[in-house]
């Protein structure tokens, strides 16, 4: 048997960035017949590489004023707005099914927002409100809060607009005092999802001048300027108001180097988790932080795998639960320690039974 010549770089194995197996001999058929392993299912099950479990579910809700009140997404359909006094029944439902956190995403009244998006550093506003009440109701499970601006400004971007131009530091002072009255409510992990540059260093800074020194920062670090989030925008109301895009902020679905330099820069600052958003076109991204970082990546499957998803299934094209839990275990295998997905509580279920 003869060795296997190394791989060289300038292979593909380096676009993907996770190191070639090494093979010390190098069988061949029909000594070898790789369907032995695959023969049954005991078989199958001990050979199997990585596993999805419920440790792994982050639950993405969606949260309106009133009460008792729920409200469907057209694009998302089996996911709703919810009330806060109901968000905090369904944050109890998914402590019970075993789901360790919730990220929630406020739909802010039209009236309240404005051009600098100054709700957000209303301490009783929509998300500190819920954070409070899920709290509450179940101190156990993790409430995952994000400061950037689009839910509270009247053009929909994730910063502060002055003559067509995202202001970067301003953004930032404000997103730093947001973060702190979101700890200040309850949230255990504060997620900027803004892009802006400097905003880890900043919201570490203020979290820990407020005695909030044990909160965490999960950093949206690599977050593209994607068509994918367009469900979200109709779920949080942003679809309607958004002017322009947001290519000034977020990264060029092109780039993947710059992603790397992205997650160096949050982890110099102080990030403690860093996500890749959106998740499943972009696995290679998750791979590469993955190999290069070695610290906890998450990856977001964001509202438009959502969408494609359940709208394949209900067409009756394929079949929900499996391409749920295939996509899903997608991103275990590409190297992530976890998924935010609107599929948390449906899948949470399927694994339990
Ligand atoms: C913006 C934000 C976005 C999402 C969450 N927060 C993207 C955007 O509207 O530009 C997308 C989430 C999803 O699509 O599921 N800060």
């Amino acid at each position: 048997m003869k060795p296997l010549a190394p791989r060289r770089s300038g292979d593909d194995s380096r676009a993907g960035g996770s190191a070639p197996a090494q093979h010390l001999v190098a069988g061949q058929f029909p000594a070898v017949r790789m369907r032995r392993n695959r023969r049954t299912g005991w078989s199958r099950r001990l050979v199997q590489e990585n596993h999805l479990t419920v440790d792994d579910l982050i639950w993405p809700i969606f949260i309106i004023d009133g009460n008792n009140k729920r409200e469907p997404i057209a694009a998302m359909p089996g996911v709703e707005r919810l009330s806060v006094d109901l968000a905090a029944r369904e944050a109890e439902r998914a402590a019970t099914l075993g789901i360790p956190a919730v990220a929630t995403f406020p739909n802010i009244d039209m009236s309240v927002r404005d051009a600098t998006g100054s709700n957000v550093i209303d301490p009783d506003n929509l998300i500190n409100r819920a954070t409070r009440a899920i709290k509450a109701a179940v101190p156990d499970i993790g409430v995952i809060t994000d400061p950037a601006l689009d839910p509270f400004t009247s053009h929909g971007h994730d910063g502060i607009l002055r003559n067509g131009v995202i202001v970067n530091d301003e953004t930032v002072a404000q997103i730093a005092r947001a973060a702190v009255l979101q700890a200040a409510a309850g949230a255990d992990i504060i997620a900027p999802s803004d892009m802006m540059d400097g905003r880890i260093g900043a919201i570490r800074k203020a979290l820990d001048a407020n005695g909030f020194q044990d909160i965490a920062i999960m950093s949206y670090a690599t977050k593209y300027a994607s068509a994918f989030y367009g469900p979200y925008r109709e779920a949080i109301g942003t679809s309607g108001v958004l002017q322009g895009d947001k290519k000034t902020y977020y990264i060029d679905p092109a780039n993947t180097d710059e992603a790397l330099r992205e997650v160096e820069l949050d982890l110099a600052e102080g990030a403690d988790m860093v996500m890749v958003k959106p998740g499943m076109p972009y696995l290679d991204i998750v791979r590469r932080v993955k190999d290069t970082f070695a610290v906890p990546t998450f990856a977001y499957q964001v509202s438009g795998e959502y969408a494609m998803l359940t709208a394949a299934a209900h067409n009756g094209w394929l079949d929900h639960d499996k391409v749920m839990l295939e996509s899903l275990l997608a991103f275990k295998r590409a190297g992530a320690s976890g998924v935010l997905t609107y599929f948390a509580p449906m899948a949470a279920r399927l694994l339990k039974a």
